[in-house]
């Protein structure tokens, strides 16, 4: 996919697939738009699917399969205990990652409540590139915490730097030296790191990381929901692996790690979850945990339908044309509305193009929670759902207090394989007019807010009547048009 050139120099991103099942959607009136978002709190979690046009909330279960994986789905071979189609998946981790042991989880969050349960201790520390919000959850609900040790230019929304997703080993060093290592539950690299904006890591900087784990005894695992994403990254912009396979990036990353685990709602484009080492005693301390929560070894609270098809889903990841066509897309997305100006995180990463709420809407504070004010308007005059990836997303303190998030983000995730050319260029037009009216955007506050994870079940109200301003506006512009 990357090879093709057009003859017009112009950058299209093409597709090597075709689309042969579809899904008919529905483009409701802007009126509309304003009740359903009034019915559920300006919390995009709680829109029901009927008012939605484009879904960019998440790539998590929702990427389009192969006929390859939906064939597979039909011979797979149902038992509680072992299952032909387990030890299919099985053999096809050992393979890519070179793995001995795996076990199964129905999701990646479940993967991460094993993880932290077995090795996250009252008191210990995770040193991490950057959190994922269930990832933090468990390590926390287990009495740790988490400390991000990113790279400074991870933060900046606006960068060239080809990996902000780099971990800073200095920092790591520093940390693991000021706290001692037996504090220290692990160490954990996010692949594709998602609150930052899909942003890559080096394989050059995962070795470097592993070679301080060594130096001090530690364990490093590798969250690979977001893998295929980083693998396309890894191999278009670091010089020393232009030569290599994707499947042979794959097994140099998996082997500076101790333990993998991976949604495979995102990886392998499916529906579940794993965790993988080559340590028989992790991989004991473990299993006892799958067969309490998840379900037994051969199955972890997964179909064994899905198991087919992550089987063959993760067989599909090692196709360059497959890892590429989510980060063209975005890389279309991302430059085009940097180009009529709109403030995106750059460069391009992997997962979604990231709108920088900070800059798109500098008149609405902190307080005011710019990201889930910008994911409202967004949808009241498009119908595209996005996801706010900012302080409504964190938690507050012990004391009640805000934490505030280093970015304000609106995520607007290109599940693989599902939307055209055609549909990208409506989200950008859409937001390039809100961007022109971003001064009649206000901003939100809590109406009911839980203690855990608010983002997914909070709803917010506007501070003022600006839906209303905003709605009278978009018909002055585009008249009747929806
Ligand atoms: N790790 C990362 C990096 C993730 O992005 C996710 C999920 C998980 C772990 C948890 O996996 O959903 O299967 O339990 N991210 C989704 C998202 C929810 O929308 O970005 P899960």
């Amino acid at each position: 996919m990357s090879k093709i050139k057009f003859f017009s120099k112009e950058f299209v991103p093409l597709e090597m697939h075709k689309v042969r099942i579809v899904q008919k959607l529905n483009l409701v009136p802007i009126e509309r738009r304003l009740e359903a978002l009034t019915e559920a709190g300006n919390n995009t979690f709680l829109l029901k699917n009927r008012d939605i046009f484009l879904d960019m909330l998440t790539d998590s279960g929702v990427n389009a399969m192969s006929d390859k994986q939906l064939a597979a789905m039909m011979e797979s071979d149902d038992s509680y205990a072992g299952s032909a189609t387990f030890t299919k998946l099985e053999d096809k981790i050992k393979e890519i990652f070179g793995m001995e042991y795996f076990l199964p989880a129905h999701q990646g969050r479940a993967a991460e409540n094993i993880i932290s349960r077995v090795f996250v201790k009252p008191g210990s520390i995770v040193p991490m590139n950057y959190h994922f919000t269930t990832t933090k959850a468990h390590i926390v609900l287990n009495g740790g915490s988490v400390e991000e040790i990113i790279i400074d230019e991870g933060l900046k929304p606006t960068s060239d730097h080809q990996f902000k997703g780099n971990m800073c080993t200095a920092k790591l060093e520093t940390l693991i030296k000021k706290n001692g290592a037996d504090k220290i539950a692990y160490v954990r690299v996010e692949t594709g790191t998602n609150l930052i904006g899909g942003q890559p890591h080096s394989l050059a900087n995962l070795r470097a990381v592993r070679k301080v784990c060594d130096q001090f005894g530690l364990m490093l695992v590798f969250d690979a929901s977001l893998l295929a994403d980083n693998l396309h990254f890894i191999k278009t912009r670091e010089a020393d692996c232009r030569d290599m396979s994707i499947r042979e990036i794959t097994r140099q990353i998996a082997g500076l790690c101790d333990i993998i685990y991976f949604s495979a709602r995102k990886l392998g484009c499916a529906r579940g979850g794993g965790i993988c080492t080559n340590s028989k005693d992790a991989y004991l301390k473990m299993r006892e945990l799958v067969t309490l929560y998840e379900g037994f070894l051969t199955y972890g609270g997964m179909s064994v339908r899905e198991i087919e098809a992550i089987a063959v889903g993760l067989e599909e990841t090692m196709d360059e044309d497959m890892v590429s066509q989510g980060p063209q897309f975005i890389e279309y997305f991302v430059n085009e509305l940097n180009r009529q100006g709109v403030p995106v995180v750059t460069p391009a990463g992997g997962l979604g193009c990231h709108l920088d709420a900070l800059r798109f809407l500098p008149h609405v504070p902190q307080s005011e929670y710019p990201a889930g004010a910008l994911a409202s308007a967004l949808f009241l005059v498009s119908s595209v759902r996005g996801m706010e990836r900012g302080s409504i997303s964190e938690q507050r303190d012990a004391s009640g207090n805000e934490v505030y998030s280093n970015m304000e983000l609106l995520r607007l995730a290109l599940p693989r394989r599902v939307f055209t050319l055609s549909q990208i260029k409506y989200a950008i037009d859409r937001i390039v007019w809100l961007h022109q009216n971003r001064n009649l955007v206000g901003g939100l506050k809590f109406v009911e807010e839980p203690k855990m994870l608010r983002f997914f079940f909070g709803k917010l109200a506007t501070t003022t009547d600006w839906q209303r301003k905003l709605l009278a506006k978009f018909k002055t512009d585009l008249g009747s048009n929806l």
